[in-house]
């Protein structure tokens, strides 16, 4: 059997009240339109063709050459957007599959089951049970038992309304059979458009599905975020059963590129977005935000990190409340503690900077200790420049290192000084005023005021 996918993402979405095309919305991460695509590339379609118009630029840009497009350049109804793929359809000999681009949850076995037990019906589609159907069409059937139509919320009566029976805006279709039926639709209805639903008035098969969270249609920001939840939550589970440990899947946010090693423990609120990688071993604490980093083996992520394009090597324990920007590299047992913020920065092993530090654009060298409050001043606004350390340095408390400069290995720099010049191997560094201490200064002082 010839199989091509239509999948219907013209639409304008009026009810997210937003400038992006809908399907472009993302749910746990990922555009929406993006899980339709892949379910559909899951069964074996020769082609896929989908139908932009609101936004038809967008959503090319982000599918890419990998699917075909049908432009709809008016967008009137369901009916309407297969219409524009009437070229396609009118060559075709075989069957085609409409989906819709705001439906993210249905998985590619619910497909590939529904046309197994539909390939012998010119038009079928999936009808499920729902406890709310408002704002679905509503499948209406005789006293035999076969469809009569499906009539749209804003067309139902009363009696109408109350059926439960829903559409689920997919269908499987023989392209001949199909387009017929549409040239015979029209636009009599409440909203004046060329209603899809209309092809089965003539008979259709109605496959009932059991599992109706699959065919949650998004059409406004409350549906939008129950299917993120719905998504993040499979993940969640997922991750568990591979052997991640996670508090509360109810606030874990996990992309769909996450891989997490076994043994880790994920705190309520964490997420992760983009390429993350977790070895095992490693604990994330609450609140934190992981962006397209790779966390080594056993590393402890304390509450409230945000770490971006970082490298994070084995043991190392991080936070809380620091922040690794992008280009941060770790390469092992290093620490990093609260207000510590890193950018550009290689850290060799055991490096650390316990508290209230930024390291930026430099290279510290292994064992070094960057006490409490140091900055490296990478920037006169115009250029940035490098600081190096090398091994085993012991910075002190409050230091300023002006870059470019460079440490040697083993130096001292003492609390307090501000760095302009390259210290020297197994130097001190110090720049501090003499201290005076004015004996019986602070009452002769106030005894004048
Ligand atoms: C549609 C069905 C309804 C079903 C529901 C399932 C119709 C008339 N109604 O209603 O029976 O219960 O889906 O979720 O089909 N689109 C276009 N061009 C257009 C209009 C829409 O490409 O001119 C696309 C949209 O981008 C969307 C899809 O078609 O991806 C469905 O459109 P939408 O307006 O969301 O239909 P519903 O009102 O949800
Ligand atoms: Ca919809």
């Amino acid at each position: 059997m010839k199989l091509m996918v239509l999948i219907l993402a013209a639409g304008k979405g009026t009810r997210m009240k937003s400038e992006l095309p809908k399907v472009l919305f993302e749910s746990a991460g990922s555009p929406m339109i993006d899980y339709v695509v892949d379910s559909a590339r899951a069964v074996s379609a020769s082609h896929i063709n989908v139908v932009i118009g609101n936004g038809a630029e967008l959503v090319r840009e982000q599918l890419g050459e990998s699917v075909n497009y049908c432009v709809q350049t008016e967008q009137r109804g369901t009916g309407d957007a297969v219409m524009s793929a009437e070229k396609d359809l009118e060559n075709f000999d075989g069957k085609v599959l409409i989906l819709c681009g705001d439906m993210p949850l249905v998985k590619a076995d619910t497909l590939q089951t529904f046309i197994d037990k539909s390939t012998k019906h010119p038009i079928s589609f999936i009808s499920v049970k729902v406890k709310k159907p408002t704002g679905y069409g509503r499948v209406i059937r005789g006293i035999d038992d076969t469809v009569l139509r499906i009539v749209e919320e804003k067309d139902a009566s009363d009696d109408e309304k109350r059926v439960n029976e829903v559409n689920t805006g997919i269908y499987l279709c023989d392209a001949k059979e199909l387009l017929t039926r549409l040239k015979n639709i029209d636009n009599n209805n409440a909203q004046g458009e060329y209603y899809l639903t209309d092809i089965v008035a003539d008979g259709a098969f109605a496959y009932l599905a059991k599992d109706e969270k699959q065919f949650l249609g998004v059409n406004n920001r409350v549906q939008l975020s129950e299917a993120g939840k719905q998504i993040w939550i499979e993940r969640a589970e997922e991750h568990m059963m591979n052997g991640v440990s996670i508090l509360d899947p109810n606030t874990f946010y996990a992309d769909k590129n996450v891989t997490i090693e076994p043994d880790v423990t994920i705190y309520p609120n964490v997420t992760l977005q983009g390429e993350v990688t977790l070895k095992k071993g490693t604990v994330v604490y609450p609140g934190s935000r992981i962006v397209d980093s790779e966390i080594g083996e056993n590393c402890e992520i304390k509450d409230n990190c945000l770490i971006t394009e970082a490298v994070v090597g084995e043991g190392c324990k991080i936070g809380p409340m620091a922040q690794l920007r992008p280009g941060s590299v770790l390469k092992g047992n290093n620490k990093l503690g609260n207000f510590v913020e890193t950018k550009k920065a290689v850290f060799d092993i055991g490096a650390q900077a316990s508290h209230l530090t930024y390291v930026g654009d430099a290279e510290i060298g292994k064992n070094v200790n960057i006490g409490c409050g140091t900055i490296t001043c990478n920037y006169d606004g115009f250029n940035k420049y490098k600081t190096i350390i090398g091994d085993n340095v012991f910075v002190g408390s409050d230091v300023q290192l002006v870059a470019p400069v460079t440490i040697g290995e083993g130096a001292l720099i003492a609390a307090g000084s501000t760095i302009t010049k390259d210290v020297p191997a197994d130097a001190l560094g110090i720049t501090r005023a003499k201290q005076q201490n004015l004996a019986g200064w602070v009452s002769k002082w106030k005894k004048d005021k």
